[in-house]
């Protein structure tokens, strides 16, 4: 797929990639000192529940497969914000944190015994014979993409720990999740903070790509690369974690109010009709 042009935006004066530059510091910091977890260390192996719903190791696969185009996630969303030294910057340490991630939801599905090597094997195969391309095509696009999804797998993540420990536990997975969804809370709040930023210095070009973003916002579809994608879709929806009403109840209205945007502003001008729709 050929991505459209970037759609022209002002030159970005020194002072916003000076705020940025000083926010993604902070944030680096902050991770070095807080957040930075070992797989073999920190996850207690030897408490998987391998008698745990399948329906749990289906949902987990998905999100193992999701993670799992990393690759394509960083090599194409690095020329979009080549500009900025600091987002740059990020997305490497970003990077990082996602390939434990996928890593990690891999060695569950290992340990718990609910996969086989040969079917991780098959799955990873699956899953790089196809690519994924971004979702937008504006760096802005991008940065508000990025700030939704990985609330998103924050959600996701925090529910499916509650649903793991409501259907009888595992200490491994809960605290993997536990650690990974602290883990997107602070992608969330970084691109959330440079997002801010640029408010400041260009507000109509930021709103303009919430509306675009947000209000057609979808995860990652994977479904239509994985074989028995009816029975994994039944799977994830049993599970209750994600849906069009948990979107705007915990991401799209709360974020509204935290950027100053009104319901009004989001609203698609006369002739360009939109609809909220979830995946
Ligand atoms: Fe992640
Ligand atoms: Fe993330």
């Amino acid at each position: 797929m050929t991505l459209p042009p970037d759609v022209p935006m002002k030159p970005e004066p020194p002072e916003v990639l000076q705020a940025i530059s000083r926010h993604f510091r902070e944030y680096f910091d902050l991770a070095e000192k807080k957040r930075r977890w070992s797989i073999r260390e920190d996850i207690p192996w030897g408490q998987c529940n391998r008698s745990l719903n399948p329906a749990v190791a289906d949902v987990v696969e998905t999100f193992c497969a999701v993670e799992l185009y990393l690759p394509d996630y960083s090599a194409k969303i690095l020329p979009k914000v080549r500009h900025s030294k600091s987002r740059s910057w990020f997305y490497a340490n970003w990077g990082y944190e996602e390939s434990k991630h996928s890593l990690a939801l891999g060695d569950w599905l290992l340990q718990s015994g609910h996969r086989s090597e040969e079917y991780m094997a098959d799955l990873e195969a699956k899953v790089f014979a196809r690519e994924w391309n971004l979702p937008q095509d504006h760096h802005l696009g991008m940065l508000v993409y990025a700030m939704v999804q990985e609330e998103a797998t924050f959600v996701n993540y925090r529910n499916l720990r509650d649903r793991v420990k409501a259907l009888g536990g595992d200490p491994a997975l809960e605290k993997m999740l536990q650690l990974m969804s602290i883990d997107e809370k602070a992608h969330h709040s970084f691109f959330r903070d440079c997002l801010r930023i640029y408010m400041e210095f260009d507000r109509p070009a930021v709103v303009e790509q919430m509306r675009r973003v947000m209000n057609e916002f979808q995860m990652p579809a994977i479904h239509d690369l994985l074989d028995d994608s009816p029975r994994r879709v039944a799977a994830v929806r049993s599970l209750e974690l994600f849906d069009a009403d948990v979107y705007f109840r915990e991401i799209y209205r709360p974020l509204l109010i935290e950027l100053g945007v009104t319901r009004a502003e989001m609203r698609s001008p006369p002739g360009e009709r939109k609809s909220l729709r979830v995946a």
